[in-house]
């Protein structure tokens, strides 16, 4: 992991910050719907404006492609950041130029301004020099707390780093931190679980993972594929015929790293993804009847999985194992969810998770806040899970 710079060594007292958040929250019918990544960002913020900085925050907020789409605007955040922190939040309709401008220049130390949205500018996207320029010129230092969109070579998560003296914020901080000590400098052995549909948008990370940890244990649709690719039957279940080569590839490669790979030994089938519709459990060996398809993993698998956690130092986890959203297909998941959460507390055991419906998984199971770590990021975590460098974290580092 490359060194960096955090608020401890900052000094922002009088000083004009400009602050990197992720304020991409989901939002349905004009109304926030989880407020994880405000609450986790509210540290930085308060830290700062209680040691005297101006604190001028960032962010992106959906994909508005360079133009200025009024129900993508961060205004409604304002309110829902004043709400969290306890103190007001100035707004500026604009993330640079006389809008912008103005409105830095009205802060006192310890005040809070929240831009617009840096996508309505296409400079964002395209981390065009003009654009970091307008937004260095707001501040006097640079803190990035937005890991979740350090996957992004953007103006406000590359290009201003650069051009400031940055530092990371007390998220990225922790997020860098937990995810070093899941694959960087990890207790062993590591156990990878990793879930969801599909095998080719996830290629590069069991291509990573099979290279870094003892065992990856495989579900949700994906590992029907698996299935599929060593002649078992599968009926109707979701899987990629047209990656059976790459799932044997990835087990060769595996087996050469010594990751023993673990696929379900039984299956939950049913004939539909409905509530509360009739399953039934068959084995690998059995395979899914003609008409039905899988869409858990059964209680052998969970067994088998628990036994391999019960000897770990460290757990990554992205993905659920089934189709968790639509009970009972949530079992297993919330099974493993259970156990990790119990192996966190009693044993020592380094459970990190994130990416995706992960976090709406562990939510669901009720054990988010019994894992050591669960990521923010969606898209930035399954990179960084993918061994990629990822510019935002990149541009932080101390030379
Ligand atoms: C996220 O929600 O994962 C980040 O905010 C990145 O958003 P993006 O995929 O639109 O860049």
């Amino acid at each position: 992991m490359p060194r960096f710079r955090t608020l401890d060594d900052l000094d922002p007292a009088g000083r004009r910050v400009l602050l990197r958040a992720d304020l991409n929250v989901p939002v349905r019918d004009g109304r926030i719907t989880d407020r994880t990544r405000i609450e986790r960002l509210t540290p930085t913020i308060r830290e700062l404006a209680d040691k005297g900085a101006r604190v001028i925050i960032c962010s992106h907020f959906d994909r508005p492609e360079g133009r200025r789409v009024p129900e993508m605007s961060l205004k409604p955040l304002q309110d829902a950041l004043a709400e969290a922190l306890g103190r007001p939040v100035a707004w500026a309709d604009d993330c640079v130029g006389p809008a912008a401008e103005a409105a830095a220049a009205a802060l006192r130390d310890g005040d809070v301004l929240l831009l617009e949205n840096t996508r309505f500018h296409a400079g964002e996207e395209a981390n065009d020099p003009a654009l970091a320029q307008g937004l260095a010129r707001l501040a006097d230092l640079f803190v990035n707390d937005a890991f979740s969109a350090a996957h992004r070579a953007h103006a406000s998560t590359e290009g201003v780093a650069h051009l400031l003296p940055s530092h990371a914020g007390r998220l990225m901080q922790a997020e860098l931190e937990a995810l070093d000590a899941a694959l960087g400098h990890p207790s062993r052995p590591v156990v990878a679980i990793v879930g969801g549909a599909k095998v080719s948008t996830k290629l590069d990370l069991l291509g990573n993972l099979s290279s870094r940890v003892e065992v990856l244990a495989i579900g949700g649709a994906m590992a029907n594929t698996f299935l599929a690719a060593q002649g078992h039957a599968l009926g109707r279940s979701l899987q990629e015929a047209e990656m059976q080569d790459t799932a044997r590839a990835i087990l060769g490669q595996a087996k050469a790293s010594r990751c023993e790979i673990l696929l379900p030994a039984d299956l939950v089938v049913a004939a539909s993804l409905a509530p509360g519709v009739a399953t039934r459990t068959v084995t690998i060996e059995a395979g899914v009847p003609d008409g039905m398809m899988a869409l858990d993993v059964g209680p052998e698998t969970v067994a088998a999985i628990e036994g391999r956690l019960r000897g770990a130092g460290t757990l990554v986890w992205n993905g659920p194992l089934g189709a968790f959203e639509t009970p009972p297909f949530d079992a297993a998941t919330l099974a493993i969810a259970e156990s990790v959460a119990g192996l966190t507390q009693s044993a020592g055991l380094k459970s990190i998770a994130g990416g995706g419906d992960t976090i709406s998984a562990l939510r669901h199971a009720g054990v988010l806040d019994r894992m050591t770590y669960v990521s923010t990021a969606g898209g930035a975590f399954l990179e960084w899970l993918e061994g990629k460098t990822l510019p935002g974290v990149a541009a932080l580092a101390r030379d």
